[in-house]
């Protein structure tokens, strides 16, 4: 009896998934079932006695009785079977839909913070997410091109590679946890324009590693581009923890499936930050200045990154580049960045917050356009030399690179928010007050010149250009009406612009 308890609750928990019962299987479990959910045969008393008059009558009322109690017994077996053979089918189903479901062997059950929009996310990558569809999405165009897993994929930066690089034929699989740092649903329109594009974004944690071992198990993916991870300098002070998940443990799940359960063993190109700077006085900043100073606890997950993937090279042979951004901005960007948000803010006539350093100066950023960082992370991938390992062991010394990605002209906010201003066609109420310390230094300025010489990277774009992109696709994606003569320009619709 207990068995059958049982399946009751399987098939009543799953109903809001599968209406696994049948039409007839639910007056059935209605009228037969007594409140211990024990499945009961009819008992003749609670068909009534015979009647006693006349003996002819009494006979024919007894055989009538008779055979409404067999008929009742029959129906009552019949039925009982009926549900049998239901519940049967039922877990039958469930097994089959278990075992052939292509989404749950690439569906990660760890989430460092759950998506509240899980459902829509996986009704979004079920289909695709077969090994076929992986496949697919893994192979590139040319036999030349490259085939590369991008993690963060759903993220401003991953999301803008992953593009290109599929655009000019290379393979690309993305990997996204999806979570909920920021507007996940922004997320998830860039990983619906990918996936218009053939990019598959496979939704899963980088801390998953069996998830990664079947990726590799999958498709020997030529390169990595790691780019998931807790961003943000802020936000550590209220969630530390989750910058040691993803820019720590994480990155080591992503060197370890790297290292040991790729065969051949990928490059990795992955995102340092120009945070790891911290206290550093000297400008622009170089490759060869000090970074030991970090300002954030995000700054010194980063930090030890690069420590890290020392490690990963020196012992596994894995070829790692890493990439110091310079605060990367652009259309498709993210709303905890002082750009995005100071436009929404404006928009709104809402007071904006602008930093001072204590000494009374400007805070200055070396922002950088996502297209001059999209093409310093291709020209990294293009010049990546292949690892070294052989089954989880060095063969020779590898690779091990990193570059500053950075716009080489400091900007200070005041005149970011002037810019901003001109575009929308508003004053910002401007609030000034003293940085706090938490996190932020008073400038970054980027020395790009090894970049430059490895892999010919040059920035070209200025910050009113860029700006004037972003406020464009801005008011498009989110359906804003400028005032007439200000906005984006005459420069075509951003792609996916439109929230429709
Ligand atoms: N944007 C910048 O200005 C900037 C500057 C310096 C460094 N970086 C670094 O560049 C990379 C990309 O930054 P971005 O601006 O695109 O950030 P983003 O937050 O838009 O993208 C990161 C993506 O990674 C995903 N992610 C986070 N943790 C994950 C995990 N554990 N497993 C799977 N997915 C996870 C997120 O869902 C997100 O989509 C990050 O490593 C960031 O630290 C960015």
């Amino acid at each position: 009896m207990e068995r059958i308890n049982y399946k009751l609750k399987v098939s009543s928990s799953l109903s809001h998934l599968y209406d696994l019962r049948s039409p007839l299987e639910i007056p059935f479990r209605a009228s037969y079932q007594d409140c211990s959910g024990e499945l009961k045969r009819p008992s003749p008393a609670a068909m009534g006695p015979p009647p006693d008059t006349s003996k002819t009558a009494k006979i024919d009322r007894y055989n009538s009785y008779l055979g409404r109690l067999n008929s009742a017994k029959l129906l009552a077996a019949s039925s009982h079977l009926l549900f049998r053979a239901t519940l049967l089918t039922a877990v039958v189903l469930l097994l089959f839909l278990t075992l052939q479901s292509p989404l749950l062997p690439f569906s990660s059950s760890y989430s460092s913070s759950p998506s509240p929009h899980r459902s829509l996310l996986t009704s979004l990558s079920s289909s695709p997410s077969s090994p076929a569809g992986i496949r697919r999405s893994a192979t590139p165009r040319h036999p030349n091109g490259l085939s590369v897993l991008v993690t963060g994929a759903a993220g401003f930066v991953g999301f803008h590679c992953s593009l290109v690089l599929k655009k000019r034929g290379d393979g690309v699989v993305g990997l996204d946890n999806f979570n909920s740092y920021y507007d996940p649903s922004l997320k998830r329109a860039r990983q619906y324009l990918l996936a218009r594009h053939g990019v598959l974004i496979v939704a899963g944690d980088i801390n998953d590693s069996s998830l990664l071992a079947k990726l590799f198990a999958l498709h020997p993916f030529s390169h990595i581009l790691h780019l998931a991870a807790q961003a943000g300098v802020r936000y550590a002070a209220r969630n530390p923890n989750s910058y040691v998940a993803s820019n720590v443990a994480g990155l080591v799940s992503v060197l370890e499936a790297a290292a040991k359960s790729a065969d051949p063993q990928p490059a990795v190109v992955w995102a340092s930050s120009s945070s790891v700077y911290g206290l550093n006085t000297d400008s622009p900043f170089s490759e060869l200045h000090r970074t030991d100073r970090p300002a954030s606890l995000y700054a010194a997950t980063k930090k030890a990154g690069e420590a890290i993937a020392h490690a990963y090279n020196h012992i596994y042979g894995l070829s790692v580049t890493g990439l110091r951004f310079f605060t990367v901005y652009g259309p498709w960007g993210r709303p905890d960045m002082a750009y995005f948000f100071f436009t929404k803010a404006i928009l709104a006539g809402k007071p904006i917050t602008i930093f001072r350093t204590a000494a009374g100066d400007e805070v200055a950023r070396d922002f950088t356009y996502i297209d001059d960082v999209v093409k310093g992370c291709l020209g990294a991938l293009d010049t990546s030399q292949r690892s070294t390992g052989v089954a989880g062991k060095k063969t020779s010394p590898a690779q091990l690179r990193v570059y500053n990605l950075g716009n080489t002209s400091p900007v200070p906010v005041s005149r970011l928010v002037a810019i901003l201003e001109g575009l929308i066609g508003v004053k910002a109420k401007k609030n000034v007050v003293t940085m706090p310390s938490n996190g932020d230094v008073p400038f970054t300025h980027a020395n790009v010149s090894l970049a430059a010489g490895d892999f010919g990277y040059r920035p070209t774009t200025d910050l009113s250009t860029g700006l004037r992109k972003f406020v464009k696709w801005y008011v498009q994606y989110y359906g804003i009406k400028l005032k007439e003569g200000v906005g984006g320009g005459d420069d075509d619709k951003a792609e996916g612009a439109s929230k429709e």
